[in-house]
């Protein structure tokens, strides 16, 4: 575990309180922002993080994407491929995103920060910025490996949703290559386990 987490892991100050998060949140996210907050708050737990730092893990997922608020919506929901000049753009939602969170005092403000700039990291280094997620605090790429499956089950402009089986092969897949090969596996039981609670709204 990096000394990052352990120190959110041990701060008793940080739970976090569910009606902070909705004023934070209440006007920004949709189902799928929401179906990424919870498939993270449980493969944290899955994994052995105590529900304190779970929850942290939630709001960090919540707001992970916040930056493509300033985002084109032409841009965002062009159904063909993007320009070069187009996917800088895109990528900028990371940068932004943090600079819109700058008021998010404490351990939970560098959880959301950080969040939002390296959630598009791969363990390949292949990512937007070229580190490798086996380096970020673990919170990163548990959040990177949900937001990826829950892209690939809704809808966007350029395809339409997968089925879960699907999704979770192409995760299998991209085990050793985007994601930590014992994260993939551990996303994967959970969420084979998750398809069948009712009431997630995933
Ligand atoms: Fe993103």
């Amino acid at each position: 575990m990096p000394i990052s987490d352990k120190r959110l892991y041990h701060n008793k100050n940080s739970e976090v309180d569910n009606n902070f998060l909705q004023g934070l949140t209440g006007q920004a996210m949709d189902s799928e922002d929401i179906a990424v907050a919870r498939f993270s708050e449980l493969l944290a737990l899955e994994r052995g993080f105590s529900l304190a730092y779970s929850k942290m893990v939630r709001a960090a997922a919540l707001l992970h994407d916040i930056g493509k608020q300033k985002i084109s919506d032409a841009i965002l929901s062009k159904p063909g491929k993007l320009s070069a000049g187009e996917f800088e753009i895109v990528k900028s939602h990371t940068a932004i995103g943090a600079a819109m969170m700058s008021g998010i005092h404490g351990d939970l403000g560098v959880m959301v920060r950080n969040t939002c700039l390296f959630h598009h990291e791969f363990m390949n280094k292949q990512g937007y910025w070229g580190i490798c997620a086996d380096d970020l605090p673990a919170y990163i790429p548990i959040i990177s490996i949900s937001d990826t499956f829950c892209a690939l089950i809704h809808d966007r402009p350029y395809k339409a949703a997968w089925e879960w089986d699907k999704a979770l092969q192409y995760i299998s897949g991209q085990a050793g290559v985007q994601f930590n090969p014992a994260l993939a596996g551990d996303f994967i039981s959970l969420a084979k386990n998750t398809k069948n609670i009712r009431g997630l709204g995933i």
